[in-house]
């Protein structure tokens, strides 16, 4: 008979309580919050799909709302430590997008009248993440009806700093007035440097979404309006160059 000893597992492991691991993990509420899908052969795929990423986006804002903290504090190792996570999360869900264009023209066609008015451009958590990054020209008219509790949690987010404004903070704290000064630097040991190329990560693993995105639904819809009302394909790639840290990738072109 196999044991856990036989394996090794047994000397790795801490003594504590029994905790099972369906019921650590609450999957028994999760995955039943899956069964409700539309009547089509993609209906279960597609939402799956949509819910894993917004579980994505719950962790994201968890971790830049700590990275924001961090810098406040000044403590950049935490924010590096967050922003690393951060960045690995947002390439991940870049990949994930591939899997939307398993979904033929035609079937999406025939899933379109379950979904209604249902669109992506009404994620709460994905307005979050860009106004707590720092992108915030455009509001949030359409996406979360006016006097909602989704309107007021955005108009939260649009009261608390953004990430932007916490690096320049530690900037000023540091004595950088201007930043291409710390590019010029190029030094590997500054932690100010290296805080910015993180930025960037985050900026340009959502700049690669924005794309990827815009790209599976020309493939998937051509240039037919979104189910949340906008022109569609027009409409993404009038966002496809919004950026979260522009000074950061300005500042490239002064060199
Ligand atoms: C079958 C796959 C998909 C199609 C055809 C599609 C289509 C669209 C379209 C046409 C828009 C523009 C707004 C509208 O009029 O609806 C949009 C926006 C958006 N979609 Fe998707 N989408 C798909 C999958 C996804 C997935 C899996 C996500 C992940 C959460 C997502 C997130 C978003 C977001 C966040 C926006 C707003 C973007 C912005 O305002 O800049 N979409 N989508």
């Amino acid at each position: 008979m196999t044991t856990h000893q036989d394996h090794g597992v047994e000397s790795t492991m801490v003594a504590s309580p029994a905790v099972e691991y369906g019921s650590f993990l609450h999957l028994d509420a999760l995955l039943a919050a899956t069964q409700q899908v539309p009547d089509h052969p993609d209906g279960r795929f597609f939402v799956l799909v949509h819910q894993a990423f917004e579980i994505w986006f719950e962790l994201i804002l968890h971790e830049l709302e700590a990275a924001r903290d961090d810098l406040f504090a000044g403590t950049v190792p935490d924010a590096l430590y967050r922003l690393r996570r951060v960045a690995g999360v947002d390439r991940l869900l870049v990949t994930q997008l591939d899997t939307l264009t398993t979904i033929s023209p035609a079937g999406f066609a025939s899933l379109r009248p379950h979904l209604g008015t249902a669109s992506g451009f009404q994620s709460i958590r994905y307005r979050e993440i860009e106004y707590l990054s720092g992108l915030r020209g455009r509001g949030h008219a359409g996406v979360a009806p006016p006097g909602s509790a989704d309107a007021a949690r955005l108009e939260g987010r649009l009261r608390e700093p953004s990430l932007a404004e916490a690096y320049r903070v530690l900037l000023r704290r540091r004595g950088v007035g201007d930043p291409v000064r710390l590019l010029r630097s190029g030094r590997p040991d500054s932690d100010l440097l290296a805080v910015a190329e993180a930025l960037l990560d985050h900026d340009e693993a959502w700049a690669a979404w924005r794309m990827r995105h815009a790209l599976a639904v020309e493939r998937l819809i051509g240039h037919k309006p979104g189910t949340g009302g906008s022109s569609g394909v027009e409409y993404l790639r009038s966002r496809r160059d919004e950026r979260f840290f522009p000074e950061l990738w300005e500042i490239r072109t002064r060199l």
